[in-house]
């Protein structure tokens, strides 16, 4: 499993340390690897998960299995968000998994707290980054012109239920 922009590798920890027998990869840009890789020695994972810098626009690590992108892509706004998407799409093999967490747009409810949040959160990143979260229908034309197929949507219990899961494939 590679986890694009996984930073310290917090989630990566988390995940070989579920499941002994998987390796992964952290990608990140070039200032934040030595300390990811200093975080996963410190876990006892070095053997088991190597770190990879770069720009993720330009360029991801082929061959895994599974390829992460964890609140990287609601940083962007589409031109790169395409670009790190083509690249996943490159690397990838055709029978692998693109897996995507983020919050999801929709529309806000008076009533309903966890879909305030997330539309704070929205314009917050509008302001303060000219991005913003993206609807799930938004995810599927991105992927869709990315050469994915959203195969799957789920909510997880992560920020009190605002962040997805969208599971993609190679279309
Ligand atoms: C909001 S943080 C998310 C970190 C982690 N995935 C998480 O969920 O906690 C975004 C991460 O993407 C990384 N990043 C930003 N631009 C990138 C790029 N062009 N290529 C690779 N990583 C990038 C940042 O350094 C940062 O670690």
């Amino acid at each position: 499993m590679i986890d694009i922009g996984g930073n310290l590798g917090v989630l990566m920890t988390a995940i070989l340390t579920a499941h002994p027998r998987l390796r992964g990869v952290v990608f990140d840009l070039p200032h934040v690897a030595p300390q990811a890789a200093r975080r996963l020695a410190e876990h006892g994972l070095a053997e088991r998960c190597q770190v990879i810098s770069g720009d993720a626009r330009q360029q991801v690590p082929a061959g895994a299995d599974c390829y992460l992108l964890k609140m990287v892509l609601c940083d962007f706004g589409d031109l790169d968000a395409t670009a790190m998407l083509h690249a996943v799409r490159h690397a990838i093999t055709n029978d692998g998994s693109l897996v995507i967490i983020d919050k999801l747009r929709r529309p806000p409810r008076r009533d309903d707290a966890t879909l305030l949040r997330t539309t704070m959160s929205a314009l917050n990143l509008l302001v303060m980054t000219g991005s913003l979260e993206r609807s799930q229908t938004e995810y599927q034309q991105l992927l869709h012109a990315t050469g994915f197929t959203l195969a799957d949507t789920k909510r997880t219990d992560a920020l009190d239920g605002e962040l997805y899961l969208l599971h993609a494939r190679p279309a």
